[in-house]
C-alpha cells in the first residue's frame, strides 16, 4: 500500500514521518528520492527550493515500488503521484502554522504564501485532481502532539480502515481566517 504523506509546509509531515519511521514504519522522502534518482528539474531561486520532474519520479516509484507493504511516501508534492493509494493531508490552522512555520526562520513572504496556500486549501484541491476524493483524508493537527498524528495515520493506512466522519475531506474550513494577521 503506497500512502501519501502531505500537507502545506509546516503542518508536520517530517517530523511524523520521522516518528513513524521510529516505530519501525517505510518512510520515503520524497525530495531525497528526486535527488538520488535524477528527478530534479532546477531550481526556484525565488523560494529556495527544488523543482521536481513528477513525470521522471512518478515513472521511478511504479517501477521500484511494487509492494503490497505499508510505504509512506512523505512531501508537499505527495499527492501529485497518481501511484498513490491513499492520500493523507495533514492539516493546521493559520495561527498555530504561523508558528510553526517562525520556527523554519523563513522569510515574512514564505512564511505567509504558505498560510495563504493552507487556508485555500491548495493541496486539497490539487489531491482531488489526481485522485477519486475515497482515497483522500485529512487530519487536523492543530491540538495534536506529533504521536497523535501518526496514531490517526496509521488508523487510516489500514487496509480495512473504513471512512469516517472525522478524516473525511472537506470538512476543515480555515476560510474565515483570510483576512486575519496573526502576530508573532
Ligand atoms: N503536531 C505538532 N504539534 C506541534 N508542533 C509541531 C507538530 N508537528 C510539527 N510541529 C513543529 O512544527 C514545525 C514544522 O514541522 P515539520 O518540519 O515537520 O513540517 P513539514 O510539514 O515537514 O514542513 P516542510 O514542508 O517545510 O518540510 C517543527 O518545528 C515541528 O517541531
Ligand atoms: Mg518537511
Amino acid at each position: 500500500m503506497r500512502v501519501a504523506l502531505t500537507g502545506t509546509p509546516g503542518t508536520g509531515k517530517s517530523s511524523v514521518a520521522t516518528l513513524l519511521q521510529k516505530q519501525g514504519y517505510t518512510v520515503v522522502r520524497l525530495h531525497e528520492l528526486a535527488k538520488q534518482n535524477g528527478c530534479i528539474d532546477g531550481m526556484d531561486t525565488k523560494r529556495n527550493s527544488l523543482l521536481i520532474d513528477m513525470d521522471k519520479l512518478h515513472k521511478y516509484i511504479k517501477k521500484n515500488f511494487i509492494t503490497n507493504e505499508l510505504v509512506f511516501f512523505e512531501g508537499h508534492v505527495a499527492h501529485l503521484l497518481k501511484t498513490m493509494e491513499k492520500v493523507i493531508i495533514l492539516r493546521c490552522h493559520p495561527k498555530e502554522l504561523k508558528k510553526r512555520l517562525m520556527k523554519k526562520k523563513w522569510n515574512n513572504q514564505k512564511i505567509q504564501e504558505n498560510i495563504d496556500a493552507e487556508i485555500i486549501d491548495v493541496i486539497l484541491c490539487e489531491a482531488v485532481e489526481q485522485h477519486p476524493t475515497k482515497n483522500i483524508f485529512e487530519i487536523d493537527t492543530t491540538k495534536k502532539t506529533i504521536e497523535e498524528v501518526a496514531a490517526s495515520i496509521l488508523k487510516i493506512a489500514k487496509k480495512n480502515f473504513q471512512p469516517t466522519k472525522t478524516y473525511n475531506i472537506g470538512r476543515i474550513d480555515w476560510s474565515e481566517e483570510i483576512l486575519k494577521d496573526f502576530p508573532a
